[in-house]
């Protein structure tokens, strides 16, 4: 198995490409069985749940093809791939491959809104919490959809005539329970209206590629949706928009390394609380015409105190990250998790490499220590497992980071993106 070996100490020089977006790619590519037409994706990651999805939705019929690689020096990165549904061979997505990512349940809208019935097994995904699918089925029966939980799976039949635009208000904010429903909704008869939608980036740009296949949706990016249904949804051809998750992850490994980097090919504004944490904690932060660009030079790392929220609040993909970041601060710091009750399993991995941190609740207390030392780690989570990698840039000596797998499913050619700025990363087969 795969580890990633670090040694600290190198300041971080260069120009990163930022990839497309991992959670915008997921659902639009979910999106491509709302129509027998072909949605050819761009920018499209290169990453295993991408890979993972491509295998769920050929099992329901879809050909997909990948080509119109975008060569940079030599190197491809991004992908235009191809799918088309043109039949829906099978409406059910069994256990063996929804079972290893969560986001493989969202299938649920588009089969339901065209085929008029799904039979989805529960999703797993990273152990970061209990995550439920309650807001789902609640949000998918409010359009007129007959559920039942049965043998671990959620089966849902569509009304006679299909489903049935509804009000519904979302108790909680869910990033894929409104992706699910906006999707549903899409083919739906009559008006849905989402009351409490998630107002993430990667909402907005599904929203963008439904309308583009001919959807009527007007709202996203507010938490008021509302979708028009439309008779049938046709092809198109969309870019997916830039990962900020990635974006903010170099932005904190550039900030945590010392150095001056340029963040290719995103925007500020799709993680404005986050760049402005890094910017207190010392970076200085600004906009170029590629990017974003990043500098700390000398300046010492400060104490920030941030609590995770619903965009546009403090990203949870990004708390692991800051945690990383403020170990080497010269305060103490608050991280408090509000979207997941479990999601603090670096705690005790960043503690191996001398991070001084206690947990209380949901809260962090990050006490900054001068010096973090290299150690072997393991990576037990998708961000948590990049966390390691940034205290490792920063650690004396060698760290080993080991089931680099939870790295591969979200982070595309994040060695070598790190080792073209000047980092000493590399990736050890055994
Ligand atoms: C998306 O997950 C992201 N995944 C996650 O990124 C991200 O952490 C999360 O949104 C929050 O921003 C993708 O986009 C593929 P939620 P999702 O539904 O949609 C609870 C990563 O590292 N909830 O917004 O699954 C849930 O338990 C991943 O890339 C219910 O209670 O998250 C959580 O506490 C990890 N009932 C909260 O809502 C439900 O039916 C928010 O979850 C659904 C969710």
């Amino acid at each position: 198995m795969d580890r990633i070996r670090i040694v600290g100490g190198n300041e971080l020089h260069g120009v990163i490409p930022i990839s497309g977006a991992k959670n915008a790619a997921l659902p639009l590519m979910i999106a491509s069985l709302l129509t027998d037409d072909t949605l050819t994706l761009e920018n499209v990651p290169h990453l295993a749940d991408v890979e993972q999805l491509i295998r769920i939705l050929g099992n329901h019929g879809a050909d997909i093809s990948v080509n119109g690689r975008r060569e940079r020096q030599g190197e491809s990165y991004a992908r235009t791939v191809h799918f088309t549904s043109r039949n829906i061979v099978s409406t059910t997505a069994p256990y063996e491959l929804v079972s290893k990512m969560r986001a493989s349940f969202w299938v649920i809208g588009p089969l339901l809104a065209r085929e008029g019935k799904a039979r989805v097994s529960l999703p797993g995904g990273c152990a970061i919490g209990t995550r439920p699918v309650d807001l789902f089925i609640e949000g998918l029966a409010a359009l007129g959809a007959n559920i039942e939980i049965d043998g671990g799976y959620v089966n849902a039949t569509a009304p006679a005539g299909g489903l049935i635009g509804a009000r519904y208000v979302f108790p909680k904010v869910s990033v894929g329970a409104t992706h699910v429903l906006m999707m549903a909704a899409t083919l739906a008869n009559g008006t849905t209206v989402l009351g409490n939608a998630a107002r993430e980036p990667e909402v907005v740009d599904l929203a963008k590629c439904l309308n583009a296949m001919g959807a009527k949706i007007s709202g996203q990016g507010t938490s008021t949706v509302t979708i028009e249904g439309v008779r049938s949804l046709s092809g198109a051809r969309h870019r997916v928009l830039p990962d900020r998750i990635e974006t903010g992850t170099y932005a904190m490994a550039v900030a945590m390394a010392g150095g001056d980097v340029i963040l290719e090919d995103t925007e500020t504004s799709l993680l404005d609380t986050a760049l402005e944490a890094i910017r207190r904690a010392g970076a200085e932060i600004s906009e170029t015409n590629s990017g974003i660009r990043i500098v700390r030079n000398g300046a010492g790392i400060k104490p920030v105190d941030i609590v995770t929220d619903p965009f546009p609040g403090f990203p949870t993909d990004l708390q692991a990250q800051f945690m990383g970041l403020m170990t080497r601060s010269s305060g103490v710091s608050h991280i408090t998790e509000t979207i997941f009750e479990n999601r603090f399993m670096h705690v005790q991995e960043l503690a191996r490499l001398g991070a001084k941190i206690s947990l209380s609740g949901q809260t962090a207390k990050v006490e900054g220590v001068s010096r973090l030392k290299g150690a072997p780690v393991m990576a037990t989570d998708l961000r948590a497992s990049v966390s390691l990698v940034i205290a490792g840039l920063a650690a004396e000596g060698e760290t080993m980071v080991s089931r680099v797998y939870h790295l591969d499913r979200g982070f595309e050619r994040l060695e070598e993106k790190l080792t073209r700025c000047g980092a000493h990363v590399e990736r050890v087969s055994d």
